[in-house]
């Protein structure tokens, strides 16, 4: 049967960095504060004039090196995100220009907000499986720092620019869990629950993109709660233990959160990858720019398995199980 292979992985952050005795500079926070209830010491701000395609871009460049491949491989681009450029047209469709992609590759984007980039990777899975397409390019692509009010400590503390990139390709596999690649992928999504964590404006309301507002604690009770589900459902769907799980990939949004979930899968700290320290929650963007991170590092070795998983407004979330 058809499986989805990672081949490239890449990721980018824009070069300002801010720390959090920045930020205590422009509102009423400590560093002390938001390391102890976050794990978050700094995080990249998008250069003025730097769009989400723009770091999409590089993210990509990156990827496209990392497998060895061109622009002119790729059929298939998908941009996750919730900071696009413009209303329309899709940032996939200016990604595909900017990299010189072929007329008629399929270019889209996806909207999960933090878990946009597993809500893609498993549309991009279906592409390859269903035999749509051969190579699919996911990227998660953010600039959330424009969607904040900096006078909001309760949210402007928390996130962060960048992009990650991800290749996946069609390879040949027996359909068992010892197949490297995509294994399987779990969404899901609250609607009910939107109105812990939104945007007070978009094009359909007050015509401008608006800003993050959040209830932080119910956002987090929902986090621990829907991680440790979905993480029991990779488990039971593919008849495995939690000591199979050699990786676990997590959105970077607060290590506190992580933390649970690594511990719900009994994995000791050096086998969970934690980027929020220095990157800040990157929505999107956080998956990829871990997996990236990953591969910097030569932490992921051929045979290994990394659940991957995501939760956000939405409320959305989701997993993936991917043999390295
Ligand atoms: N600096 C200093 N003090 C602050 C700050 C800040 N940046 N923000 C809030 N406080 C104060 C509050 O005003 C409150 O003061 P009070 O007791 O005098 O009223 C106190 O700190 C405690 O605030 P809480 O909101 O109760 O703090 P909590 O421990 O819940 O932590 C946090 C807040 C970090 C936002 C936490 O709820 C959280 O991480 N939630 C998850 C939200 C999240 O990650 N969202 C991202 C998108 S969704 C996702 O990616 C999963």
């Amino acid at each position: 049967m058809i499986r989805s292979v990672i081949n490239g992985v890449g990721g980018y952050l824009p070069e300002k960095c801010v720390t959090n005795h920045d930020l205590e500079k422009i509102t009423d926070t400590s560093h002390d504060w938001i390391v102890q209830r976050t794990g978050i010491s700094q995080r990249y701000i998008a250069a003025e004039g730097q769009t989400t395609s723009d770091l999409a871009y590089e993210a990509a460049l990156k990827a496209l090196e990392n497998g060895g491949l061109n622009a002119s491989d790729i059929d298939c681009v998908i941009v996750a995100t919730t900071t696009p450029d413009f209303t329309f047209p899709s940032t996939a469709g200016l990604v595909q220009a900017k990299l010189g992609m072929r007329v008629g590759t399929i270019a889209f984007d996806m909207q999960a907000v933090c878990s946009g980039f597993v809500y893609a990777l498993s549309v991009a899975n279906s592409f390859i499986i269903s035999g749509q397409a051969k190579r699919v390019l996911v990227i998660g692509a953010e600039i959330m720092t424009r969607l904040l009010d900096w006078q909001d400590r309760t949210t402007c503390v928390l996130f962060g620019d960048g992009a990650g990139a991800v290749i996946i390709e069609a390879a040949t596999g027996e359909g068992s869990v010892a197949d490297r690649g995509i294994i399987s992928t779990h969404l899901h999504s609250d609607g009910a629950n939107s109105n812990l964590l939104y945007t007070t404006g978009g094009p359909g309301t007050t015509g401008i993109a608006g800003k993050i507002s959040m209830m932080g604690k119910d956002v987090f009770r929902h986090a621990v709660h829907r991680l440790a589900e979905v993480v029991d459902e990779v488990l039971v769907a593919n008849n495995l233990e939690k000591s199979d799980i050699d990786w676990l990939v997590p959105h970077q949004a607060n290590k506190r959160i992580i933390d649970a979930t690594g511990e719900k899968l009994s994995l000791p700290p050096e086998r969970v990858i934690l980027t929020v320290g220095q990157h800040g929650n990157t929505s999107a963007a956080s998956v990829p720019l871990a997996m990236a991170y990953g591969v910097e590092n030569n932490l992921f070795q051929q045979g290994d398995l990394l659940l991957l998983e995501a939760m956000g407004a939405g409320l959305t979330w989701g997993a993936a199980l991917v043999r390295w």
